[in-house]
C-alpha cells in the first residue's frame, strides 16, 4: 500500500472509530431532536469512512476506469430523474422554511437545505458531463462534484 493510501485508510479507521465512540452516547440521551443530530453525524462519519474506503481502492488501483460512451448515457438518463427530485426537495425545503419561525426547525431545515443543494450540484455537474459528445474519462478526474453552486 502506498504511504496515502495508508493515511486514508487511517482516516477511515478514525470516522469508524468515532461511529463507536458515539453510539453509546446517543442511546443515553433523552431528547429527540439532540438524538437525531447526533445520529446525523454518525451517518456522516459513516458516509466518509465509506468515501475513504473508495479512496483507497483508487489508489491501489482496484477501481479501474469503467466510463465508456454507452454506458454514459444509460447512466445520464438515470441520473437525470434524481436531478430532478433534488431540486424538488430544494423548492418543498424553502417554502417549508417560509412557514415557520420557530429556529429549531429552520436550523434543521436550513442544514438539509444545504446537503440537497450539494446533492442537486453533485449530481447535475456529473450529468453534464456524462452527456458531454467528447465524454473522455480524463475528465472526471478535474471534475469537481463537491463544489456546491450558489
Ligand atoms: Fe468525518
Ligand atoms: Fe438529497
Amino acid at each position: 500500500m502506498s504511504a496515502i493510501a495508508t493515511l486514508l485508510w487511517k482516516q477511515r479507521l478514525l470516522e469508524l472509530s468515532h461511529v463507536e465512540a458515539l453510539e453509546p452516547t446517543i442511546h443515553s440521551i433523552n431528547d429527540n431532536l439532540i438524538s437525531a443530530i447526533l445520529t446525523s453525524i454518525i451517518h456522516d462519519s459513516q458516509k466518509h469512512a465509506t468515501l475513504l474506503q473508495a479512496l483507497v481502492d483508487v489508489e491501489s488501483g482496484k477501481i479501474k476506469p469503467k466510463i465508456n460512451i454507452e454506458n454514459a448515457i444509460e447512466m445520464a438518463q438515470a441520473i437525470e430523474e434524481h436531478v430532478k427530485v433534488e431540486a424538488d426537495m430544494i423548492d418543498r425545503l424553502k417554502s417549508l422554511l417560509e412557514r415557520t419561525e420557530d429556529n429549531r426547525i429552520k436550523n434543521v431545515l436550513n442544514y438539509i437545505l444545504l446537503d440537497e443543494r450539494r446533492h442537486h450540484s453533485m449530481l447535475k455537474r456529473f450529468f453534464d458531463l456524462l452527456i458531454q459528445e467528447d465524454l473522455r474519462y480524463e475528465k472526471y478526474f478535474d471534475l469537481d462534484l463537491f463544489r456546491t453552486q450558489t
